[in-house]
C-alpha cells in the first residue's frame, strides 16, 4: 500500500489548484467534487465568453468533448469508440433498460443507487423485465443461466464498500450474463483491473471524483453490446459526419458507441476537459493511490474496517445530525443511508482526517 506522505512533495503542488473554504476539510467529493483550477477558468471563460456571444461554439465547447471521450477511454483501458457521452447516469442506464427484450431477468443489488435500480424496474413496470434485488454479497450466487444482465455500483454510494467483482463477474460469465457497471464513486481511484473486456456496461457520471462539472458523463458499450442498445436519444449531434446533418432522413449514426451519445450540456464539457487532463497525468505520476490510504488511515483511527475505496462511512444514530455537528467543526462530509460518508481526494492532508476522526469521537460517533 502506499502510504499517505510518499509523495507529499508533488500531492502539495496539487494541492495548491484548489480552493476548499478556508478552514474546511472538504471530505465529500462523493457529493460533488472540487474542481482544480484550469477547469474553474475553463468553466468561468466559457460563461464569460456566452454573455458576449464570442465563442466559437463548434470547438470551444462541442467538439472538446470528443477530447474527453478519448481521455475516459484511456482512463478505463477502453477505446474512444466504445465510449457514449451521457448527462447522467440514469440516462445511460434508461437506455440500456429502455433496449432490454421484453422478459428480461435483470439483478441488481439490495439498496442499490436508484440512478442504476430505477430504469431497471421501469422496465419491469412497463416492459415486463423481472428484476430481482439480492443482498449485494449473495449477487454473484444468485446469477442462473436465465440471467440476463447484473446491474451494480462497483464502489457504493453510501458506504464506499466494494463490490465483490472478481465473484459477480465470473458468475456473469459463467452463465452468459451481461453486466452493466455503475463506476461514479468508483474512478480514477477503484478501476475494473483486468474485467474491462468482459464488462458490457461501465458509466461514471464524472462530477464527483473525477472533478469534472455535472452533466459530464460517459458509458462504455463493449462492441459486442452495441448492436443490443437502441439510441433512442438520437438527435442533430449524432448524425454522420458529425455537424453534417441537421435536417432530414436518411437516419445516418455512426457505427461506434457515439451513436448513444445525448446531445451535450456545452459548459459541462468545457470544464470537464481540465479535469480529464490533470487526472490523466495525476494516474501516471501515481498520486491517487494516497486517497484511499487516508481513507484506509480514517478508518483506522475509527476502529472500521477500510473498505478498499477513498470513502468510508461510519453508522451513527443520527446521521443528518452528527453531519451537521461535523460541518460545524468545518468537517465536509454527508449523511447517506445512517451513516456519515467521508470521502477522500487529492487536496486532503492528513489533518483533515484526524479532523474528521476528532469531530466524530465529540459527536460521540
Ligand atoms: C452511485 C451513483 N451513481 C450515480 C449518481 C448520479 O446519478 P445521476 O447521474 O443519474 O444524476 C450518484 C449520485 O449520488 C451515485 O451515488
Amino acid at each position: 500500500m502506499v502510504a499517505a506522505t510518499d509523495v507529499a512533495t508533488d500531492l502539495s503542488a496539487i494541492r495548491d489548484l484548489f480552493s476548499p473554504e478556508p478552514g474546511t476539510a472538504y471530505l465529500d467529493a462523493a457529493t460533488y467534487g472540487l474542481p482544480p483550477k484550469p477547469t474553474f477558468d475553463a468553466v468561468q471563460r466559457a460563461i464569460l465568453r456566452w454573455r458576449d456571444g464570442s465563442a466559437d461554439w463548434v470547438e470551444e465547447w462541442d467538439r472538446v468533448a470528443e477530447r474527453c471521450r478519448v481521455l475516459f477511454a484511456d482512463l478505463i483501458d477502453s477505446t474512444p469508440e466504445e465510449i457514449a457521452l451521457v448527462p447522467t447516469v440514469s440516462a445511460g442506464v434508461g437506455l440500456v433498460a429502455a433496449s432490454l427484450p421484453a422478459g428480461a431477468n435483470v439483478i441488481v443489488p439490495a439498496d442499490e443507487f436508484t440512478s442504476v435500480a430505477f430504469p431497471m424496474m421501469v422496465a419491469e413496470q412497463w416492459r415486463g423485465a423481472n428484476v430481482r434485488e439480492v443482498p449485494l454479497a449473495q449477487v454473484a450466487d444468485a446469477v442462473r443461466p436465465d440471467t440476463d444482465l447484473v446491474a451494480f455500483s462497483l464502489v457504493r454510494s453510501q458506504s464506499g464498500e466494494v463490490a465483490p467483482l472478481d465473484d459477480i463477474m465470473a458468475a456473469a460469465r459463467a452463465n452468459g450474463a451481461r453486466t452493466l457497471i455503475d463506476a461514479t464513486h468508483a474512478l480514477p481511484f477503484v478501476g475494473v483491473d483486468g474485467w474491462l473486456g468482459e464488462v458490457d456496461y461501465l458509466i461514471c457520471h464524472g462530477y464527483k471524483h473525477l472533478l469534472c462539472p455535472r452533466g459530464a458523463g460517459f458509458m462504455h458499450v463493449a462492441r459486442r453490446a452495441q448492436a443490443d442498445v437502441i439510441p433512442w436519444f438520437a438527435g442533430w449531434r449524432s448524425g454522420t459526419p458529425l455537424y453534417g446533418r441537421t435536417y432530414g432522413g436518411p437516419l445516418t449514426l455512426p457505427e461506434t458507441a457515439a451513436a448513444f451519445d445525448l446531445s451535450l450540456a456545452w459548459h459541462s464539457w468545457a470544464g470537464a476537459l481540465p479535469s480529464l487532463e490533470l487526472l490523466a497525468g495525476w494516474r501516471r505520476a501515481g498520486v491517487l493511490a494516497p486517497s484511499i490510504a487516508l481513507a484506509t488511515d480514517l478508518a483506522g483511527m475509527l476502529g472500521r474496517q477500510p473498505t478498499g475505496s477513498q470513502i468510508i462511512s461510519v453508522p451513527v444514530a443520527d446521521a443528518e445530525r452528527t453531519a451537521s455537528a461535523l460541518a460545524a467543526a468545518g468537517v465536509r462530509c454527508a449523511a447517506r443511508g445512517g451513516q456519515v460518508r467521508l470521502s477522500c481526494h487529492v487536496w486532503n492532508t492528513r489533518e483533515d482526517i484526524e479532523r474528521a476522526a476528532a469531530a466524530l469521537a465529540d459527536a460521540g460517533a
